[in-house]
């Protein structure tokens, strides 16, 4: 129905996809899932910093367990576009980090409308390497292969997305956007939150650890967006990173998206800022 989209962490387990659904969400993305529930960090681990528009989390992934997202979703009303995002256990080893993504993929995929390969979140230690060197072509490889057998087998298409982070030069957003098309993936969400802290220096909670979000990830993660469109032309992209305004959303598909999602904006602005953003994309991108 538009291209604004919730994005993944808000509803961790699903289970407020109605009640999400309800706010005008073209599309909603859950999870990020892993195979295991697991608790998270210690509290506490979500800053507000007002004074930025943004917020520093480091939740750690805390979640119910795939079992227990698959069965809210089922249960749901909601008719919309559900994305589901998975990640792995704090306690996997990244070097098994695969195994878990594909139970994950196993057990989702009957139930989304799109999968989400979460690689950038900063608050599982290692997680963020999957998306460099050999990982990333052996990560993406074998979930690649594995849904491919999976739609044949459902005789149904769910398409696979990889969702990363704004701390990358343009070289290594080349060779991730290299990778994304080399095995097949179908689209990109740019961005997760990032780990540099300069425009939140000195500001009450600056210094927290976790992934920053909201205004201050806007321009880096816009930077992000124009070197994958440059690079990938015909790669689906879903912006997100610091959209807190119609015209923010207008200017994020300007840098290069499809699609955008929210989160801190939505925190800040409310369900308001959802209507605002799939007004103003209407009134500029008519034609699309
Ligand atoms: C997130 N984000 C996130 N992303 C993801 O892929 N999986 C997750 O579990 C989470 N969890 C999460 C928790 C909290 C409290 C926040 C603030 C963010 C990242 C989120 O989806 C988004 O990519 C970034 O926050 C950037 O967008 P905004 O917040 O600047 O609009």
């Amino acid at each position: 129905p538009n291209r604004v989209g919730l994005a993944a962490g808000l509803d961790k387990n699903a289970d407020h996809l109605d009640a999400l659904g309800a706010l005008g969400f073209g599309f909603v993305e859950v999870g990020t899932v892993t195979p295991r529930p697991q608790e998270g960090n210690p509290r506490p681990r979500l800053f507000r910093l007002p004074e930025a528009g943004a917020i520093i989390n480091r939740m750690g992934f805390n979640n119910a367990g795939v079992d227990h997202l698959v069965a809210r979703v089922r249960a749901s009303r909601y008719t919309g576009v559900v994305g589901i995002n998975i990640g792995k256990n704090l306690t996997t080893p990244v070097e098994q980090a695969v195994d878990d993504y594909l139970t994950c993929l196993h057990k989702v995929h009957g139930h989304a409308h799109y999968i989400t390969v979460n690689i950038s979140s900063p608050n599982t230690p290692g997680l963020r390497n999957l998306q460099f060197g050999e990982h990333l072509d052996a990560l993406l490889g074998a979930l690649r292969e594995e849904s491919r057998r999976l739609d044949q087998q459902a005789g149904r298409r769910v398409p696979l997305a990889v969702k990363i982070a704004p701390d990358m030069s343009a070289e290594e957003v080349g060779l991730v956007a290299r990778s994304l098309d080399a095995n097949g993936i179908d689209a990109v969400i740019a961005t997760n939150t990032t780990v540099s802290r300069e425009a939140v220096a000195g500001l009450a909670h600056g210094d927290e650890q976790g992934g920053l979000s909201g205004r201050p990830v806007f321009e880096p993660s816009n930077m992000v967006i124009g070197e994958l469109r440059r690079r990938l032309p015909d790669m689906p992209i879903i912006g997100v990173g610091g959209i807190d305004s119609g015209e923010a959303a207008v200017a994020k598909v300007a840098a290069g998206a499809d699609l955008v999602q929210l989160y801190s904006g939505f925190i800040y602005r409310g369900p308001g800022l959802v209507g605002e953003c799939a007004r103003a994309l209407k009134a500029r991108f008519a034609d699309h």
